[in-house]
């Protein structure tokens, strides 16, 4: 599938199948971030890929806010985790990189079928005990990733940003519509 296909047809997925992903397709997700677009060339990204005691990670994890029902229950749990570091040492405003990160390793693991879920509400302190992170690393954000077991789909925006399920459990999500955001030439 083309770029622009793939990016049309990626959506958050918060539940997922129990088969297990190939190590080598997530090693491709991290060589994927590797690559990509870093400020002044820093490069203050590593990566922790967590795919054992799954439970332990999942523990210090939040999901789904706008939803009663939104986490995976616990035959849908993720398959892995790649947790993005930046090394404060090296910069402390990693934000730019770790997004542009973040989308290669969604947009490679997409291409495979692979679902994925960024998250960013993370219970740091005890992920970086139980994962024996330095001291000198920041826990940016968690990419999740397993073959899906949620449809999720774009919804006209209405006024409200809350993305909600419906009778049969299809996710929705509000996306604001290209002409409301779009301005050619001045605003
Ligand atoms: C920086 C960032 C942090 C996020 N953190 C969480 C999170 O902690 N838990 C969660 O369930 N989803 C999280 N998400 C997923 C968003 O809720 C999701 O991207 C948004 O609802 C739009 O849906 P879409 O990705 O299908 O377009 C996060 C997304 C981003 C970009």
């Amino acid at each position: 599938m083309n770029t622009y296909k793939l990016i049309l047809k990626r959506r958050t997925i918060r539940k997922f199948s129990n088969k297990k992903i190939k190590q080598a397709d997530l090693v491709d997700c991290i060589n994927a971030a590797r690559l990509a677009p870093s400020s002044a060339n820093l490069q203050p990204l590593e990566y922790i890929l967590v795919t054992k005691n799954l439970n332990l990670v999942f523990e210090c994890t939040h999901w789904a806010g706008y939803l009663k029902d939104g986490a995976p229950k616990h035959n849908e749990h993720p398959n892995a985790y790649i947790f993005i570091l930046s090394n404060t040492e090296i910069s402390k405003q990693a934000k730019f990189d770790v997004g542009l990160a973040a989308q290669n390793i969604i947009l490679t693991a997409l291409e495979r079928g692979i679902a994925s879920c960024i998250l960013g509400n993370l219970e740091r302190e005890k992920l970086s005990k139980i994962l024996s992170i330095p001291e000198k690393y920041f826990i940016e954000l968690a990419v999740v990733l397993g073959y899906p077991k949620q449809i999720s789909i774009e919804d006209k925006f209405k006024g409200d940003v809350k993305y909600w399920l419906d009778e049969k459990q299809v996710l929705h999500v509000p996306k604001k519509s290209l002409k409301d955001i779009i301005h050619k030439e001045t605003y």
